[in-house]
């Protein structure tokens, strides 16, 4: 709790300055942690652009990448402090900030594709999700995709019996730890930012996550072994905190909320190609073995980890989980 304290304390000495300078309508403070050269480095890039053109750079968006200034534990304290105006976070770390319900994302096995996830993201559900970060004095102001995620590790990771007693990298979402765990293997949380180097240096023996993620942390350089699971879903959320929103004159809200949501579909409408680029990258370096598992190892993979969809209905309250069943195709 001291370590807390003080971290607000530096935080709050830092958002000072900051805050004038948001308040005279000048600059967007946004941070990220992932690599420019990303599905989501893309899309915020394209907003940064959106909003520079269209006001003549009256308002500038400064982006802070691959956690350079805030990182996946510090960044949304950084927003509600007003150190930062806003931040994309996965949609897998709500859960330890007081949103366990964004954990539905995460659920193995629960979407076939992106284009499922938007019967959820567009509508009521994931518009009731949003409207819940008001209880932080949160706005969310929109979803967006990077795809689907894969394992990796030294060997081949195609089936439960692959997993047994791997130390394996999660995000701070208490679903994916549970689907480590009905795997076999030990979840550890750790922020994105210190993956590649826990990797290296066998602090934990594998991970999961998008190609594009993989790719540009170097990942291929830790892992041998990258397995096409496509297990699950890894997508994101635009979040400002609503002082900073608020703050903006009426007119500038619909002028960047315009520019969001076009940089948002201009993601979406990259991020499969992105991802497939970078495959194909891996595959020419050949720096990685590529494994695709079989229709049997896959229907193992997913009996296994099934029991998590259950926990989370335990936790959350199954009608939010039938709320997503009904609106799925
Ligand atoms: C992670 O593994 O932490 C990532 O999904 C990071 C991100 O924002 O893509």
């Amino acid at each position: 709790r001291r370590q807390w304290l003080q971290t607000a304390v530096s935080l709050a000495a830092a958002a000072m300055p900051l805050r004038g300078r948001a308040a005279a309508g000048t600059t967007i403070r946004l941070s990220h942690v992932v690599a420019q050269d990303t599905p989501k480095g893309m899309a915020l890039e394209r907003f940064r652009t959106l909003v520079e053109e269209r006001t003549a750079q009256r308002i500038r968006v400064q982006i802070f990448p691959q956690g350079r200034l805030y990182g996946d534990q510090d960044e949304m304290q950084a927003l509600q402090l007003g150190a930062i105006d806003m931040v994309a976070p996965s949609l897998s770390k709500f859960g330890p900030i007081g949103f366990p319900e964004f954990e539905l994302f995460d659920l193995p096995f629960l979407f076939n594709s992106v284009t499922d996830v938007r019967h959820i993201t567009q509508g009521p559900v994931g518009q009731r999700l949003l409207n819940g970060l008001s209880r932080q004095r949160l706005l969310g102001l929109g979803y967006f995709d990077n795809g689907f995620k894969h394992m990796s590790a030294n060997h081949a990771l195609l089936e439960p019996a692959h997993f047994a007693g791997l130390r394996m990298r999660v995000q701070s979402s208490r679903v994916i730890a549970q689907q480590m765990r009905a795997l076999g293997a030990w979840p550890i949380t750790l922020p994105f930012s210190e993956t590649r180097r826990a990797l290296e240096t066998g602090v934990v023996d594998g991970t999961e996550n998008p190609v594009s993620n993989f790719y540009t942390q170097g990942m291929q350089a830790v892992q041998s072994d990258l397995s096409l699971t496509e297990h699950g879903y890894l997508g994101y959320a635009v979040v400002a905190h609503q002082r900073f929103w608020l703050g903006l004159p009426a007119a500038d809200r619909t002028l960047v909320q315009d520019a969001l949501r076009e940089a948002l579909a201009f993601g979406n409408d990259i991020a499969d190609a992105h991802n497939d680029k970078a495959l194909a990258a891996l595959h020419v370096t050949g720096a990685v073995r590529i494994h695709t598992p079989t229709a049997a190892q896959r229907l193992r993979f997913k009996a296994a980890v099934m029991p998590v969809h259950a926990d989370l209905a335990r936790r959350i309250g199954q009608p939010w989980l039938d709320a997503v069943r009904e609106a799925l195709p």
